[in-house]
């Protein structure tokens, strides 16, 4: 069904593994319009409850954008191959109404660590390295780089790596933040499944109201606001009567997303 990647669906988790090993998976533009389809998939597909983004093989999550897609650009270009990429991917994950965990197996250096990072949290193996060197091309991170990771480790740790390009470890991105788990790489998918199997046990009204409201902080009141209104909708389902109801009645909930 896909080129560039392999997917499966394995207790309403699916799957996504970008699989250009030979490649450490870098994204081209081929990869961007399928990963495109696949995450548009977890939107639309009732069967998919969650899902996981991982790299092929054992060295590479996504080592970055295809830079021999980069020299024939020029500025418009350029600004092009960024926003439809953002749009079409990375926001679109951010956004997406379903749990997605990056599962990051190895490199994840310029736009495979955006990628990572735009997912709703990242565990990683022990093997895993982050970075964005897009200073060494002359470039800066296009796909969010410089926002969300500002957003999760603070200004002066992501000033320090956006400038220098320097790779971090599994064990130092998990100190600044970026990481919530670092486990073997035998263990990498696994663990993933497990944490997502919990998640898909809540009610996946309330699990997509908090992703939204986390996509919606926001340090002024507006992030607030949003919040209570999220919250107010929740009353609106059947799972809340559903969640509330099992819980006075000890026993566990059956939530049908409604
Ligand atoms: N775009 C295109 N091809 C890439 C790539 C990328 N971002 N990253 C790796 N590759 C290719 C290499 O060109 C090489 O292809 P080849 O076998 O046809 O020559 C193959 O993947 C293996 O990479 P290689 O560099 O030989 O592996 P390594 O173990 O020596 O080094 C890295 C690994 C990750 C340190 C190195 O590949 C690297 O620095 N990649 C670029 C990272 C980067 O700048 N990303 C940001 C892009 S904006």
């Amino acid at each position: 069904m896909y080129n560039t990647l392999l997917t499966s669906l394995e207790n309403g988790i699916f799957i996504i593994t970008i699989n250009r090993p030979d490649k450490l998976n870098a994204l081209n533009k081929e990869v961007i319009g399928e990963l495109s389809s696949a995450v548009e998939a977890a939107y639309k597909e009732p069967e998919i409850k969650s899902a996981i983004l991982t790299g092929a093989g054992n060295k590479a999550f996504v080592a970055g954008a295809d830079i021999n897609e980069f020299l024939q650009l020029n500025a418009t270009r350029g600004e092009e191959l960024a926003r439809r990429g953002q749009q079409i991917v990375f926001d679109k994950i951010e956004n997406c109404p379903k749990p997605i965990v990056a599962a990051v197996n190895g490199f994840a250096l310029g736009g495979g660590c955006e990628l990572a990072l735009a997912c709703h949290f990242i565990y990683a193996s022990e093997n895993a390295k982050f970075g964005q060197p897009e200073v060494n091309l002359g470039l800066i991170p296009g796909y969010g780089g410089t926002q969300r990771l500002t957003q999760l480790v603070g200004r002066n740790i992501a000033m320090e790596l956006l400038m220098s390009g320097n790779m971090i470890s599994a064990k130092e991105a998990m100190d600044y933040g970026i990481v919530n788990k670092v486990v073997q790489q035998d263990e990498l998918l696994t663990t993933a499944k497990a944490i997502l199997g919990i998640i898909q046990t809540k009610a996946p009204i309330a699990v997509s109201n908090v992703i939204e409201c986390v996509n919606h902080f926001d340090h002024t009141q507006q992030g607030y606001d949003f919040e209570i209104k999220k919250f107010g909708e929740c009353f609106a389902t059947e799972d809340m009567k559903e969640g509330t109801s099992a819980f006075l009645e000890k026993r566990k909930p059956n939530f049908s997303g409604k």
